[in-house]
């Protein structure tokens, strides 16, 4: 594969910024010409923010995973297409070439025909970090039906909730993952959910822990025996189903400012060009390059930097099973040495983890394979930047600081390494297609530069959101409703004197923790679940490792006395409801919460005392009980 589409100089990007402004429809037409499809567009770009409908390479017909595969098998079908990493060192790492991964998926994307999975269904997949886990993904996309993948960290009732809400009937998981020293019984978490959705038709197990498993009769069948089905029939190939551009492909559930996460939907066509686009641009890919991003397929960087933008460019995409810290903090570097990694793209949060164990775990390992250096998810400080610039790419890698979200399946403001400039902590510039706005409270753009605002996009991008699962209306209010005609990031930015974007966190209800978003108020509702509590609220404060720390304020009426106890009994409840990922770090008792006279929770005064500001709290003359906030801010935890 050639990919003429690739920016090779700031001039170039200039240039292609330029037409992407000018003349959308024809600069994504050039490059989607670069695809396989079964049928052409009839239209580029149909679209308004108003409904919103956004409809990209409108009467193309396609699949994704022809794209993914099939087209390489020519000429690079000995090529690895996914190295796999286990999460213990000594067991053995895997290899599929991209013939063997074609091989496989036509195998599984049989198994789900031969299980009723049909064009359109929703397979709820909840799996570790095997490189069967992309597999599933990719029949899912073969055979057309949607799939949405659930972090292996959520408990039954957080999978419960999605799997109810996309209506999915069938599941595929695993009897269990391995996470660092961690053994994580992934179908028994499943069938807890399960209890609740007897709509499930069938639940597809892979062998991996060997965890003990119940096995539902009627429901349940392993992997394994599936493909030897398959294989009985003699190998049948498995002609990818034709999709249409802008039929679903898949539904990945996030967090908002309300209780109840949305799943987001990703279409096939402007999807796959959008993240082969930015995967080839941001990271500079050259043929042959070993591409190591630490995330998790559960989340929208794994699906999007590990599945679908390098295997659409050919790309050899390392997955890991494991954990930063396991056996060692030395593990990503001892991962590089060893398979000569040439991208490694993490979160900042990993990064500052790993820096509280000093340069020890780095003595000795050969880093010399890289190339670039990604981080995602978080706004970097400028300490973690330093640390990754010096001891890990030894000054030689380009940093790119990758700004976007789930709703926005590919990368939006980065740099594009080696190529535009990098500024530390700075997203840098948008990608050729995106055009960034900064809002005021009201509305009103802000233009010129050195200014903060809220950002907002003004033009569709081929990935952006198409819908919430079930819900249009909650994508219409969510982001398209708060500014007219732009699409609302729920991020705050400062674009500085040169036009280069840092963006500085939410403005909304959403935590960042560890680079995983968490809404407040559906940390708030697990708590609230507790029988001894009364009320609570939740706000983020500043974490030296995490980002963002979640501090709950709670009033409890709880009976043991023991406050110490009571605070684990709420974070065990929180844990069962949501996952682990959403467990408060801190949590006050209080007996009251500063509310306004209109039964609104003052946040900003919480978020104030939690960051330890407890003097300069503002104007609290809206408060009903303005002595409430006394005893909180000389309250203990
Ligand atoms: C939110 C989206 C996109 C993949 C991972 C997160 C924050 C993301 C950056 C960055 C500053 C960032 C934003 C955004 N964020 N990348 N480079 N610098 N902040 O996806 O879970 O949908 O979260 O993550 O606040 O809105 P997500």
């Amino acid at each position: 594969m050639s990919f003429p589409y690739q920016i090779r100089s700031f001039d170039e990007y200039k240039a292609a910024y330029k037409k992407s402004v000018d003349d959308p429809e024809g600069f994504w037409a050039g490059i989607a010409g670069h695809f396989y499809w079964r049928k052409r567009w009839d239209k580029v770009l149909d679209w308004n923010f108003r409904e919103p409908k956004i409809e990209w390479f409108k009467g193309g017909k396609l699949n994704i995973t022809e794209n993914c595969l099939d087209r390489h098998l020519g000429s690079f079908g000995n090529r690895p297409a996914i190295i796999w990493e286990p999460n213990d060192p000594e067991e053995h790492h895997r290899v599929l070439t991209y013939r063997e991964l074609h091989n496989k998926v036509i195998q599984f994307a049989n198994v789900l025909k031969n299980n009723g999975i049909r064009k359109g269904d929703r397979v709820c997949i909840y799996m570790g970090m095997v490189p069967e886990l992309a597999i599933a993904v990719l029949a899912c996309a073969r055979v057309g039906a949607i799939h949405s993948v659930i972090f292996g960290g959520f408990s039954a009732q957080s999978i419960a909730d999605r799997i109810i809400d996309a209506n999915a009937e069938f599941v595929i998981t695993c009897d269990g993952a391995f996470r660092g020293n961690k053994e994580i019984p992934l179908k028994n978490v499943i069938d807890d959910a399960l209890v609740q959705c007897k709509f499930v038709k069938r639940v597809i197990v892979l062998t991996r822990t060997r965890t003990p498993v119940s096995m539902i009769k009627g429901r349940d069948v392993w992997w394994e025996d599936e493909i030897k089905k398959v294989e009985t029939m003699g190998h049948p190939d498995y002609p990818a189903e034709e999709m249409d551009a802008e039929d679903p492909l898949f539904i990945l559930y996030t967090s908002g400012s309300t209780g109840k996460p949305k799943g987001v939907v990703h279409t096939s066509a402007g999807y796959m060009v959008y993240t082969n686009y930015t995967f080839v641009n941001v990271f500079q890919y050259q043929p042959g390059d070993i591409h190591f991003c630490t995330a998790d397929i559960g989340w929208i960087t794994g699906h999007s930097y590990i599945v679908y933008g390098p295997l659409s460019a050919g790309a050899t995409s390392l997955m890991f099973e494991g954990i930063p810290t396991w056996p060692d903090a030395g593990r990503f570097w001892d991962i590089v040495e060893k398979h000569k990694v040439n991208v490694i793209y993490t979160a900042p949060t990993a990064i500052r983890s790993l820096m509280g164990f000093g340069l020890e775990p780095l003595k000795g390992k050969d880093l010399s394979s890289l190339k670039v250096l990604g981080t995602v998810g978080e706004p970097i400080n400028e300490e973690a930047w330093h640390w990754y610039d010096e001891h890990v790419g030894k000054k030689k890698c380009p940093i790119v600081d990758t700004w976007w979200q789930t709703e926005t399946g590919g990368v939006m403001i980065s740099n594009l390494a080696g190529i535009t400039p990098a500024k530390p902590t700075y997203a840098t510039l948008p990608m050729p297609g995106v055009q960034p706005v900064l809002v005021d409270e009201k509305g009103e753009e802000i233009e010129g530069n050195d200014v903060s605002g809220n950002l907002c996009i003004r033009f569709p991008w081929p990935s952006i959101i198409r819908t919430t699962y079930g819900d249009h209306e909650r994508c219409r209010t969510n982001y398209f409703a708060t500014y007219e005609n732009m699409y609302f990031t729920g991020d705050g930015c400062h674009r500085d004197e040169q036009g280069m974007y840092r963006i500085t966190g939410r403005v909304d209800d959403v935590l960042n923790v560890s680079g995983h978003r968490i809404g407040t108020a559906e940390v708030e509702n697990a708590i609230n679940m507790h029988a001894g509590v009364v009320e609570s609220a939740v706000v983020g404060y500043p974490h030296d490792i995490k980002g963002q720390g979640i501090y709950a304020y709670v009033i409890y009426q709880g009976s043991h006395g023991d406050d110490n106890l009571s605070r684990q009994d709420i974070t065990q409840t929180v844990s069962r409801i949501i996952g682990p990922i959403a467990k408060p770090d801190k949590i006050q008792f209080v007996t009251g919460l500063p509310k306004t006279r209109s039964g609104k929770i003052m946040r900003r005064i919480l978020r104030k005392i939690a960051e330890g500001e407890t003097e300069q709290l503002g104007d609290t003359s809206a408060l009903l009980d303005p002595g409430v906030v006394d005893e909180i801010r000389n309250g203990k935890l």
